[in-house]
């Protein structure tokens, strides 16, 4: 090339270069003016360690809202391939909820529908951020990072409620004996199991058990009729510890969701869970033969099948079930 080409050449790159800074400016001066004048933010990190030694920090021992002064929330939450613990989150109109957040595996997102809200959420790091709920309503939670198989089924829910209805939910979660006209004769079981549904399934399969179309199965009728089968009461207390992929037909109807596995739980609350879902909306009254509660003991024995969640999905194949 001749000498004049080279600097040709030369000039043109440093004009891209030019180009290049200015759009970095440019870039650096948006991000600004979106944090201080529309209350942008960037999740702040509050620590660091192992994914376990994080696990064990107070906020996740048991995760969900914890009001510190009124209207003041610290609200611990977990997330996992797929789901958010708790996957129903409440809190009353005026919140002011300080998340402290953080994933058990891989990476995932945290995108609040209608708000400002969208943080990551790592393995070892606390990701932290205050907001205010000022508007009532059903705010809804996806993850945003794609973190696998049953990513886009990774949901929950930011219920945001009057005053009254959140004391009301608070009172008859700490004091069950004060709601216990409502119901009568369930057992200690049934009520672990009935809080521990409303943080960890409601998300999906809904506070009335009535699920998401083409998602997620319904519970009400349907649970009842797995139930029955032959193998179905070992088959529900696999279902809940080892997870379950892959598409099935629940009465008559292709539920192609993933139900994670949630072998965290401790055998008491999975057994209430079953105990719960077995025998509310109604449930109770469909079972064929009275209904014997399970017992820990028996998720215990199951804890050692140690299944896969495809073979979960065969297990489900061979019941005889009138689909
Ligand atoms: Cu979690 Cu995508």
């Amino acid at each position: 090339m001749e000498e004049r080409q080279h600097e040709s050449l030369a000039r043109w790159e440093r004009r891209w270069l030019a180009v290049v800074g200015v759009m970095l400016v440019v870039f650096v001066i948006f991000m600004a003016a979106a944090l201080s004048l529309q209350s942008g933010h960037i999740g702040q990190q509050t620590a660091r360690g192992t994914p376990a030694e994080v696990g064990n920090l107070d906020y996740f021992a048991d995760p969900g809202p914890v009001e510190l002064e009124r209207n003041r929330f610290e609200v611990g939450l977990v997330a996992q391939s797929f789901s958010f613990t708790p996957s129903l989150i409440q809190l009353p109109v005026g919140a002011q909820a300080t998340f402290f957040m953080t994933s058990r595996d891989v990476l995932h997102g945290f995108q609040v529908q209608n708000t400002n809200i969208n943080v990551e959420l790592m393995p070892g790091e606390v990701s932290s951020f205050t907001y205010t709920f000022d508007r009532p309503g059903s705010y809804r939670i996806s993850c945003n990072e794609y973190c696998g198989i049953g990513h886009q089924n990774m949901l929950a829910t930011i219920e945001v409620v009057d005053r009254r209805t959140y004391d009301q939910a608070r009172l008859a979660q700490e004091a069950p004996e004060a709601v216990a006209g409502a119901e009568a004769g369930v057992s200690p079981s049934f009520v672990v199991g009935e809080t521990v549904y409303n943080q960890n399934c409601a998300g999906c399969h809904q506070a009335d058990g009535t699920g998401i179309a083409s998602v997620f199965p319904p519970l009400v009728e349907h649970v009842v009729h797995v139930y029955q089968v032959d193998g179905g009461r070992e088959y529900l207390i696999d279902v809940l510890l080892y997870g379950l992929q892959g598409p099935i037909i629940a009465e008559g109807t292709t539920y192609d969701g993933v139900m994670p596995a949630w072998s965290q739980l401790s055998d008491e609350e999975i057994a209430g869970t079953l105990n719960y879902v077995l025998q509310a909306w109604g449930n109770d009254a469909l079972h064929e033969t009275e209904f014997s509660e399970y017992e820990p003991a028996e998720v215990m024995a199951a804890r050692e099948d140690a299944l896969s969640p495809q073979q979960v999905l065969e297990l489900r194949r061979s019941l005889e079930l009138e689909e």
